[in-house]
């Protein structure tokens, strides 16, 4: 009987219990932190990328770009306009140019991206149309595919004028696709 009433000290067995329980739960808490800290770059993957200025996000919005007076756009052919962005990603701003043709038609300017539908190449004018360089498609003077690889017409977007600006809503679209789907950047 007195043996069952010896201190606790006594057992080696149970701190050796009572240690493997500590250790387990030291453990479970190192894995929960691990698994908290390996959450964070996500979790700022997915805040800081909200905030990036893409060109479009699957049908999400786009950037409008101011591209100046819009008298500047006379009646006529489809003339190219450059211009430049601004896109900031997760890490870094970086400026890029583009290009686009416009042409007014009445009240209603016009804007046609200057990539090509089958791989984005840039295209050109031509007599007729737009050509591409690439791999010869060739475009109608509304940009319909009339030969080659081209899988749609010239991608068309979106203007509007402010202020007696001219505003473009810049997207760019998958290429090689027959239905235009805006990419993310
Ligand atoms: S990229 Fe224009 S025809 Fe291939």
């Amino acid at each position: 009987m007195a043996a069952l009433f010896r201190p606790p000290w006594s057992y080696p067995f149970l701190f050796m219990l009572i240690d493997r329980r500590t250790l387990l739960k030291s453990w479970q808490a190192l894995a929960a932190a691990v698994a908290g800290l390996s959450a964070i770059p996500a979790g700022l993957f997915f805040a800081v990328g909200a905030r990036s200025k893409g060109t479009a996000t699957a049908g999400g919005s786009a950037d409008w770009i101011d591209l100046g007076p819009a008298g500047d756009v006379g009646e006529g052919p489809w003339k190219a306009r450059r211009f430049r962005r601004e896109i900031e990603d997760r890490w870094k701003k970086t400026v890029v140019d583009e290009s686009v043709y416009l042409r007014k038609q009445g009240e209603a300017i016009e804007a046609v991206s200057a990539l090509c539908t089958h791989t984005g190449c840039l295209v050109q004018r031509v007599s007729n149309g737009f050509g591409c360089p690439c791999h010869k498609s060739d475009f109608d003077e509304d940009g319909k595919p009339t030969s080659g690889p081209a899988p749609r017409p010239l991608d068309r977007l979106e203007t509007k004028v402010e202020g007696g600006r001219l505003k473009l809503r810049f997207v760019k679209f998958r290429p090689g696709l027959t239905t235009a789907e805006p990419m993310a950047s």
